[in-house]
């Protein structure tokens, strides 16, 4: 088949390689030149496992093209996915739609033909009948134009995995056995081939679907993070509970590792967007669950703050803490809401110096953060510290020998964030160890 997918991000950049993969030509469209240079040399613009090489694969074979013309975009295809940005407005009050609405403009007003339009951007549930009236109103095509609600659930350094074998699709239309149906399976045959379970819905199912999906995961999340806080009055170990737990299948393990909480592009904002949203349609006490959820969230890092202060006797200032990790989570360079930035840069408001090391993040880390300090390797970073935080558990870190990384500190003290390293190896190099819910 032939389809576009506009908003070259990182859903949309996967989406459209990943389509290629599955065999279909694609065409991206981004407004942002710069970026439609990169795509078109086979190369993503961010960091995102596997990408490159499909990337690559693809724009060599001439199956996966990038433009930033909407009227070529309109003209390629008949089946056209939209995966814009929808951020946080500044107000924090729900989602800034400037962007999908601009897309759909633009590219309604191009449509000649009958189309599909595919939305995948994350947005408040009752956004779909807004870009149906939009498209019928706009494009020269009127109301042969048909719409579908397609949600993405990828998570970032497993995008690949997610988009090609997901573990559901989600498919909203607004009538059963429509046209726009009929399009979508064909374009996900392989995927549903495959056996990803497939639901066919309505519209407001659909785009509740992501927003409940993100809202449930982050409320594992906090879940066992607030277990966490009852661990760390009683003595009890939270890693041992999140396993004991996660044995019982209705419970599940994953998704429920305990430590700083999460952040990202994704969590935070949806779980604001999703309250804001309820607030609108007058059922905030259905998810007044999820402002507490936030405030979990939120307490661990001013808890890894407050053990910081603790350590280093009360005062903070003119001291030296050295920061593993600057990513949201590991293999990523995204560093959108991270909670290792948060407390590193709290830290430094407080008067430390603070010196942060990623495998992946410096680069962005260093443009948003220019007031913190920044070093090339975990073991540098802890030359003549008085501290050390353990903030997003990179793999490689729980493979550096602590006895090697002891006299290098001025003094021997890591707080462990995230609960991956191995503590007792730690203690026994000489280290004073804290961790979050631990023992
Ligand atoms: C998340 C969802 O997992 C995806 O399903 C969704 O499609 C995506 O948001 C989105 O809305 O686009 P992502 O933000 O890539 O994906 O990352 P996750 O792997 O879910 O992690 C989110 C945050 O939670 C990270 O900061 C991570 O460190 C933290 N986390 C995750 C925990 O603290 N504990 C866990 O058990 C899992």
């Amino acid at each position: 088949m032939k389809l576009t997918f506009v908003g070259c991000g990182y859903l949309g950049a996967t989406h459209a390689a990943c389509m290629a993969e599955l065999g279909h030509e694609v065409l991206g469209m981004d407004s942002d030149t710069d970026k439609v240079a990169i795509l078109n040399s086979g190369k993503a613009p961010f960091r995102e496992r596997g990408l490159d090489e499909m990337l690559t694969r693809h724009t060599s074979s001439g199956r996966l093209k990038f433009t930033a013309s909407y009227a070529e975009a309109a003209a390629f295809a008949d089946l056209h996915f939209i995966g814009v940005g929808t951020p946080e407005r500044a107000d924090g009050d729900g989602y800034d739609l400037t962007h999908l609405f601009s897309a759909v403009r633009r590219l309604a007003a191009c449509l000649k033909n009958p189309a599909v339009i595919t939305v995948k951007s994350t947005v408040p549930v009752g956004t779909a009948p807004r870009v149906r009236d939009l498209l019928h109103q706009i494009a020269p095509a009127g109301r042969a134009i048909e719409v579908a609600w397609n949600p993405e659930f990828l998570r970032e350094s497993f995008a690949i995995e997610d988009t090609l074998r997901p573990d559901r699709l989600v498919l909203g239309f607004e009538a059963e056995h429509s046209w726009a149906e009929a399009v979508l399976r064909r374009c996900y045959e392989a995927v549903v081939r495959a056996g990803t379970p497939t639901v066919v819905t309505d519209w407001a199912t659909a785009e509740l679907a992501k927003a409940s999906a993100n809202a449930f995961l982050a409320t594992k999340i906090s879940f066992i993070n607030a277990i966490a806080e009852v661990c760390e009055v009683t003595g009890a170990d939270v890693g041992k509970l999140a396993d004991i737990l996660g044995h019982d299948a209705r419970i599940g393990r994953r998704s429920m590792r305990p430590g700083l909480g999460f952040g990202g592009g994704c969590l935070p904002k949806d779980l604001r967007g999703f309250v804001a949203r309820a607030g609108e349609l007058g059922v905030e006490q259905a998810v007044v669950i999820l402002r507490e959820v936030e405030a979990i969230n939120n307490r661990r890092r001013e808890r890894v703050v407050d053990l910081a202060c603790r350590e280093l006797d009360g005062n903070v200032a003119g001291k030296r803490i050295a920061v593993w990790g600057a990513a949201f989570k590991p293999e990523t360079d995204d560093i959108r809401d991270s909670p290792a930035l948060a407390v590193a840069e709290r830290l430094r408001e407080l008067g430390a110096t603070v010196v942060v090391t990623d495998p992946q993040a410096l680069d962005n880390a260093r443009k948003t953060h220019p007031e913190l300090d920044y070093a090339d390797d975990p073991v540098t970073v802890v030359e003549d510290a008085d501290l050390l935080l353990h903030l997003t558990e990179w793999p490689q870190y729980s493979h550096i020998d602590p006895r090697s990384l002891a006299a290098r500190a001025v003094a021997p003290r890591v707080i462990d964030g995230r609960g991956t390293l191995d503590a007792g190896a730690w203690r026994q190099a000489g280290w004073t160890v804290r961790a979050l819910g631990r023992p």
